[in-house]
């Protein structure tokens, strides 16, 4: 069975949905870089392991990262999902983790890499939005993308309502893809992604509201 680690800085709501997708892999562990998050609550809760490590306690990215690595390692993790976890990874641990770490993006990527994505997709007027889970690479948010959720932007979309209908999506489309993965219908190769044994190019889009 795979063992997942699951990195978060927040709420942890993504967490909570992959709690309660029941997967395939055991999520065999939860890190937080933030003492007081809420995702650290619902780890325990559902008696999953939990490790705080503070980057404020390590004197730069990479001996912070070195920490991680070593957690991770402890708990034979097989797979890291990145669940709103908010520092950037040094290139060291990036490639440490390369085709076992995946990212949940608000947006449809290579769209809006980055900060504020719903901000920015309502001041350009775009009429499509969304999320993407995407393996990931040194440079940020440009990972191959495995799956997108589309939703349609609305005339009377605010900040609020964009966001929350793009984090609904979210819970739903990275349990899929995490357990895609654990299950083998994902696989990280040479030859690149392949998807239930087929390389894939472009992501698999199989969420439309
Ligand atoms: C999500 O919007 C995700 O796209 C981004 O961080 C947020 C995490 O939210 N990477 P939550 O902590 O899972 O509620």
């Amino acid at each position: 069975m795979i063992k997942i680690a699951v990195l978060v800085s927040g709420s942890g709501s993504n967490l909570q949905a992959l709690i309660d997708a029941n997967l395939s892999g055991k999520i065999a562990g939860v890190i937080s870089n933030k003492p007081d998050t809420f995702a650290l609550k619902r780890a325990q809760k559902a008696g999953i392991a939990t490790a705080v490590i503070e980057h404020k306690q390590y004197p730069n990215r990479e001996a912070f990262d070195d920490v991680m690595h070593q957690q991770l390692l402890d708990w034979d993790i097989d797979l890291v999902v990145l669940a709103g976890f908010m520092r950037i990874l040094s290139t060291k641990f990036v490639n440490a983790w390369e085709g076992k770490m995946v990212n949940i993006h608000p947006s449809l990527l290579p769209h809006y890499k980055g900060m504020h994505t719903h901000q920015r997709v309502l001041n350009t007027g775009d009429t499509l939005h969304g999320c993407t889970v995407h393996y990931v690479t040194a440079e940020l948010d440009a990972g191959q993308a495995l799956a997108q959720g589309v939703i349609q932007v609305h005339t009377h979309d605010n900040l609020a309502t964009l966001a929350s209908r793009v984090h609904v999506l979210e819970h739903v489309i990275y349990p899929q893809v995490v357990e895609w993965i654990c299950t083998g219908a994902i696989q990280h190769s040479v030859q690149g992604v392949l998807y239930r044994g087929h390389v894939i190019q472009e992501p698999v889009q199989f969420c439309k509201i």
